[in-house]
């Protein structure tokens, strides 16, 4: 079985809490792209773990990968090790492998990341972790792999290679070009210390479906943040969508069992680019208090808005979604009246899907229905039918205008915060 979930918002769906809940029952998690830009919150027995290149299924006994389409910081890696080893949570190469061929990020990655988005006069918002340029070094075939940092010759011939284009790049941007060369020692041992961690993770996970066993594809940020696909160019710089996790992890499609999108009850985003139904208003503000929406990587403030229908569409026909987890239900409690994206109005013609262009989204003026809304604590119900009728309502219109089942809803961040519909 190969279950592949992506997040069918702009990221920040949940996706680590459902992933949590369901890896239990899978014997593989894999990540199949971005890299520390992700950040996914797991609350379990109280404490609180923040990951952010770890799959979320850390807590279990599933065997976790981190494959070669990912950009990943060595650095950030060996801290998220160490933070859960002194929670009691040992990551040994039995448990974690990491594709030899996952791009490295570099301190020079994050050093351009840093200039380029300083001078651009519209600004992306990126998470400044070098996620654009790790990715522009993989396509322009200067990248530097988990299969070089573990060999330390390798490592420095290719550095050799690579540095002095960095070094102009850095300087012409005007920063420091030292920077090319800088951390070259700690990228060596911990090379070292991840070389048992190698793996080939497209062959193991070709073998584990062979063998009858269940793997889980974790996607990072969200549907419209696509490189491809996303509203470019507020988006990241690699494929977030469902098809990207058989490209990326080497398992062709005709292995997908199934593939769930995650969706917040209402919207959010964080950075730059469109976003027709956000609220700058106490609805707004309702939303991100009551949410914590609040980046797990940056801790930005995130812009919040009403759930939009059209967006939502767009997702189904991007991942082909065969059921929804719908979270966060609870954040809209104490709101009187709650407003659904339906379509959008742009000079004069009504639409009922987003248009290609991001300027277009941008005038995109939308039109809601309204729906009563409900002011009954829902966090501890364990049943959709024990939910407010004004809930299960919404729950129930959401589902008719997506047009997709939703299998799950969670109304809390605890493990015990999640009822099947
Ligand atoms: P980058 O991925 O750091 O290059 O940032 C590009 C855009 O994607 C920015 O608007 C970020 O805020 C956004 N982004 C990147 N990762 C995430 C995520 O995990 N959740 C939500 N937004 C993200």
């Amino acid at each position: 079985m190969f279950t592949i979930i992506t997040g069918a918002q702009f990221g920040d769906e949940g996706k680590g809490k459902i992933v949590d809940m369901m890896a239990s029952h899978y014997d593989i998690i894999a990540r199949f792209q971005g890299g520390d830009n992700a950040g996914h919150t797991v609350v379990a027995e109280g404490k609180i773990y923040k990951l952010h290149l770890i799959p979320s299924g850390v807590l279990f006994d599933a065997r976790l990968l981190i494959g070669p389409g990912t950009v990943m910081n060595p650095g950030i890696l060996m801290e998220e090790l160490a933070m859960l080893s002194e929670n009691g949570v040992g990551v040994p190469p039995s448990k974690l492998g990491i594709d030899a061929k996952t791009s490295i990020i570099m301190p020079y990655h994050i050093a351009l990341d840093r200039l380029r988005e300083s001078k651009r006069t519209v600004k992306i918002g990126t998470t400044s972790r070098g996620i654009g340029y790790a990715y522009i070094d993989k396509v322009g075939r200067d990248e530097i792999q988990m299969a070089d940092i573990a060999d330390k010759n390798r490592f420095l011939k290719r550095l050799d290679e690579i540095a002095p284009q960095k070094e102009a790049a850095i300087k012409e941007l005007g920063g420091d070009p030292m920077i090319a060369r800088s951390e070259i020692d700690d990228y060596i041992n911990i090379g070292v210390k991840l070389r048992p961690y190698i793996t080939d993770v497209s062959r193991e996970i070709n073998l584990a479906l062979k063998q009858g066993k269940k793997v889980l594809a974790e996607g990072a940020q969200g549907t419209h943040l696509d490189i491809i696909h996303g509203t470019q160019k507020f988006v990241t710089s690699s494929s977030t969508v469902a098809g990207s996790a058989c490209a990326s992890l080497g398992v062709g499609p005709t292995k997908v069992s199934n593939v769930i999108g995650v969706i917040k009850a209402y919207i959010t985003r964080v950075g730059e680019g469109p976003l027709p139904t956000e609220q700058k208003n106490d609805t707004g503000e309702h939303l991100r208090d009551k949410g914590g929406e609040f980046g797990t990587t940056t801790g930005r403030p995130r812009r919040c808005g009403w759930f939009d229908v059209p967006l939502a569409l767009k997702s189904t026909n991007l991942n082909g979604y065969t059921s929804m987890a719908l979270t966060k239900l609870d954040v809209l409690t104490g709101l009187d009246t709650l407003k659904l994206c339906l379509g959008y109005e742009l000079e004069g013609k009504r639409l009922d899907y987003p248009p290609e262009h991001s300027d277009e989204i941008a005038r995109c003026k939308p039109v809601y229905v309204e729906l009563p809304g409900w002011h009954e604590d829902i966090s501890d119900t364990e049943s959709f039918s024990a939910l407010p009728e004004n809930a299960r309502l919404y729950v129930e219109m959401l589902e008719k205008l997506i047009g997709v089942g939703i299998e799950y809803v969670s109304i809390g961040p605890g493990r015990k915060q999640t009822f099947m519909k």
